[in-house]
């Protein structure tokens, strides 16, 4: 007989590699799991009945902007209580390391404002983290803009040869830190200037450490096929791996583009290494910015500094009441944030099915009437689009949420359920899972996950967070 600390018995286990549900029972040991098997070896401190449940790898987030949230709301409830136990932080070019002493313009302003940005470098961030954990691992990204922020006095032009270089610098400064990659928001005003060269000359400086390059495309809109030539020409230049964030075609005229995007994405990995993660919602959300109202069905206000009271009101009627044009409601509400209906049902379905596709729930955990996505998505893609629709299997949704993100992320000994593994582990209920938080009532937490452990450790039970933080940073 062997001892063990927790004894999870009888479970059907998903172990993330995409193989068919088996029932075992898994023995966990510290932060490892000892053995996945018979249980009667297992000498157990705590069992675990977990009949007529899947036991999964813990969720990894492939795509957040939970850089401030580790620290401000170390509970970090809204992603526990969807099974995650890893979050990427750092996309969209905006990271809050290594920034200081500046005010952030948006979308800067989406992680906090200037006492936030208090990190001159990447090692000052992820000391606070290490001394302070939260309940949850991150992984992070440097972000484009938040190094044009730290180095450039104009963000409407291209960054010049020295500027390239102090950026360069303030990278693989991160790098060394133990940041796993650059993350661009070509799409941004903070970024919009940067040429191709700009990014490319960035991207190369990721070579020596294997560092990974996630970008929100410079247009997803109109130009969405050519920003994806653009991403992988950056790839193939700079010879790194690339993640396209939160893949979509947004606005009607563009609905059924994902078919073109896709199929030259699919051409495009047989020659380089390039994947893509997505959110299960055909509505998007970040700052308020114009041409995004304008590509819109319908705008819902997520925030407003100077009208706090607006959160979650239709931006339609905000225009109204006020009887003003789009441009003096949003200088009226500015700064501020919004979510916007502008994705197709059948676009979002087909970049969920594509090869790999990563589930990231790109969710902004800052804003006062946030998109459902920072709480709902993990089950209800497990929920809706697996059990209810039948897009895939439950054993490929748990895989796209574990082991690809485990993989491409480069997050070692994370995302599979074996022996030897760190024991970041979810036990949920098949038949019941699902979202509950939705456009009307977004911060609701999810149905039919039972228990959480990250590194060994409980933290959410019995639709709680268990009080402890045994989360990590990943370094590379
Ligand atoms: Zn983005
Ligand atoms: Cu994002």
């Amino acid at each position: 007989m062997n001892p063990c600390d927790v004894l999870i018995e009888g479970a059907w286990l998903i172990d993330g590699s995409g193989s068919e549900r088996q029932r075992t029972d898994i023995a966990i040991a510290g932060d490892r799991i000892a053995g996945v098997g018979d249980g009667r070896h297992w000498q157990p401190k705590t069992r675990i009945d977990a009949r007529d449940r899947v036991i999964a790898p813990g969720f990894v987030d492939a795509h957040t902007h939970d850089d401030r949230a580790v620290l401000s709301s170390p509970d970090m409830t809204p992603k526990i209580s969807q099974g995650v136990t890893t979050v990427v932080a750092g996309n969209c070019g905006l990271s809050l390391a290594p920034l200081a002493d500046r005010d952030p313009p948006p979308p800067l302003n989406l992680l906090g404002n200037r006492e936030w940005y208090r990190f001159p470098t990447f090692d000052n961030y992820a000391e606070i983290v290490e001394a302070q954990p939260p309940a949850l691992n991150i992984a992070m990204l440097v972000g484009h803009s938040t190094l044009r922020v730290g180095v450039m006095d104009d963000l409407a032009r291209a960054a010049t040869p020295a500027e390239i270089d102090h950026m360069g610098k303030l990278l693989e400064q991160s790098l060394a830190a133990g940041c796993i990659g650059m993350s661009t928001g070509l799409a941004y005003p903070t970024a919009r200037a940067a040429p191709t060269e700009e990014v490319i000359a960035l991207a190369e400086r990721l070579v020596p450490y294997d560092g990974i390059y996630t970008t929100h495309m410079r247009d997803e809109h109109d130009g969405v096929v050519a920003s994806v030539d653009e991403t992988l020409e950056i790839g193939r230049r700079a010879g790194v791996r690339v993640v396209i964030s939160h893949h979509k075609a947004c606005a009607r005229r563009n609905w059924g583009r994902t078919k073109e995007t896709l199929a030259l994405i699919e051409a495009a990995r047989k020659k380089q290494t390039v994947n893509l993660d997505v959110y299960p919602y055909i509505a998007s959300s970040t700052v308020l910015l114009r041409d995004l109202v304008d590509a819109s069905e319908k705008v819902l206000l997520a925030w407003s500094e100077p009208h706090p009271e607006l959160a979650g009101r239709d931006f339609a009627d905000i225009k109204r009441a006020w009887q003003c044009s789009t441009d003096e409601a949003i200088a009226r509400l500015l700064p501020a944030g919004a979510i916007y209906y502008q994705m197709d049902e059948d676009d979002l379905r087909r970049v969920l099915s594509f090869d790999d596709a990563m589930i990231g729930s790109d969710g902004l955990p800052h804003d006062v009437f946030p998109h459902p996505r920072l709480w709902g998505t993990f089950p209800r893609v497990l929920g809706h689009y697996c059990r209810e629709l039948g897009l895939f299997s439950l054993e490929e949704a748990v895989r796209r949420m574990t082991s690809v993100p485990a993989t491409v992320f480069g997050l070692k000994d994370r995302g599979l359920i074996r022996e030897g593994a760190f024991a970041d582990v979810v036990i949920f209920d098949p038949t019941s899972v699902i979202d509950q938080a939705d456009f009307t009532h977004p911060r609701q937490p999810s149905i039919g996950i039972d228990l959480v452990l990250v590194n060994g450790r409980p933290v959410w039970h019995d639709t709680a967070w268990t009080g402890e933080c045994p989360g990590r940073l990943l370094r590379r």
